[in-house]
C-alpha cells in the first residue's frame, strides 16, 4: 500500500491548488501551477526535489514509456503500478493520477471503485478524468465518494478515434462554445482544477476568465493558471511527433545515445572497467594466486 505524505512541511494539497486561482485584482501575489507528468520513482524525486507542485502520472505513461501508439490501451494495472512507483518517489507535490480508457465508461459504481484503488493501493491524491458534460455524474459522484477530481478537456487523447486525430480543438465558434460548456459542466460537478489541452490561446484566456477553478493549460497558451508539460517532451526524449506547445528544456536523447555509445567502444577495446573499478582480494590471497600461476 503506498500511503501520501501528511499535510504540513509545505506539502501541496487540493485545497492549496484550488486557491491558487488567479486573482486579477491582485495579479503580483499570483503564481503559476507548475505541474508535470511523472511515471517513475527516481524521476518523481528530482521533479519533486525541483518544487515541481502536481506530479500528474498521465496515461501518457502508454505512448512515453510503454511504447503504445495511443494511450487507448493502457490499463488501471499498469497505471496503479507507476502511481506507485511515483508514490514512492514524491513527498511535497500533489499526486494525481489518470484514470485510463476503458476504467471509467462502463458503469459509475464500477469507476468509483477504480478510481479508488488509485487512492488507496497506489496512493495518488486525486484523479483526472477526460472529458466535460458527458461526465457530470460521474465527476460529483466521485467528489462525494472524497476523490478529488482534475477534469481534462479540449483534446483529449483518449478520444482519438472519434476526433480523428490530435487536432486543436474549439477552432470554430460552435467548438468553442462547446468547449466552455464541458469546462464549465467540470466546475460546476465539483472538480478542483480542469486541463485544458491543445486549445487556442485566445478560448484557453476565456475558460480560465470565467471558472473559478483554476485551468491548467498544455498546447493552450500563456493565459491559464498553470501549465503541464510531458516530462519526455521537456527533457528531449520525444518519441515520434513533437508538439509544437513543447518547449524542451535538454537533450537527453543525444546524452543516452552517447552514453551508450562510449560505454559499448570501451568494452569492446577493453578500457572498462579498469583496474581502479575493479575489487581486488586480499594482498595474502593475491599471493598465492600469483604463485598458483607461477606453478
Ligand atoms: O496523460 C497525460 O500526460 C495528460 C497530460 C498531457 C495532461 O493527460
Amino acid at each position: 500500500m503506498s500511503v501520501a505524505p501528511r499535510a504540513g512541511n509545505g506539502k501541496i494539497t487540493v485545497p492549496d491548488i484550488q486557491s491558487r486561482k488567479f486573482n486579477s485584482s491582485s495579479p503580483a501575489t499570483n503564481k503559476k501551477i507548475t505541474c508535470l507528468t511523472a511515471y517513475d520513482y527516481p524521476t518523481a524525486r528530482l521533479l519533486d526535489e525541483a518544487g515541481v507542485e502536481i506530479l500528474l502520472v498521465g496515461d501518457s505513461l502508454g505512448m512515453v514509456v510503454l511504447g503504445y501508439d495511443s494511450t487507448l490501451p493502457v490499463t488501471l494495472e499498469e497505471m496503479l503500478h507507476h502511481t506507485r512507483a511515483v508514490r514512492r518517489g514524491t513527498k511535497r507535490a500533489l499526486l494525481v493520477a489518470d484514470m485510463p480508457y476503458g476504467s471509467f465508461h462502463v458503469s459509475i459504481d464500477e469507476s468509483i471503485r477504480n478510481a479508488m484503488r488509485l487512492v488507496k493501493e497506489g496512493g495518488a491524491e486525486a484523479v483526472k478524468i477526460e472529458g466535460g458534460e458527458r461526465r457530470l455524474e460521474l465527476i460529483s459522484r466521485l467528489v462525494e465518494a472524497e476523490i478529488p477530481v482534475m477534469g481534462h478537456v479540449g483534446l483529449t487523447p483518449q478520444s482519438i478515434n472519434a476526433l480523428g486525430g490530435f487536432h486543436v480543438q474549439g477552432k470554430s465558434a460552435d467548438a468553442a462554445r462547446q468547449l466552455e460548456r464541458d469546462a464549465r459542466a467540470v466546475e460546476s460537478a465539483g472538480a478542483f482544477s480542469v486541463v485544458l489541452e491543445s486549445v487556442p490561446r485566445e478560448v484557453a484566456a476565456r475558460i480560465t476568465d470565467k471558472l473559478h477553478i483554476p485551468t491548467i493549460g498544455i498546447g493552450a497558451g500563456p493565459d491559464c493558471d498553470g501549465q503541464v508539460l510531458v516530462f519526455h517532451d521537456l527533457v528531449g526524449l520525444t518519441i515520434g511527433h513533437k508538439p509544437k506547445f513543447a518547449r524542451q528544456y535538454a537533450n537527453l536523447e543525444a546524452e543516452i545515445s552517447h552514453a551508450a555509445e562510449a560505454y559499448c567502444n570501451d568494452v569492446r577495446d577493453g578500457s572498462f572497467p579498469s583496474d581502479a573499478e575493479s575489487f581486488h582480494s586480499p594482498a595474502e590471497l593475491r599471493e598465492q594466486l600469483l604463485a598458483r600461476q607461477r606453478t
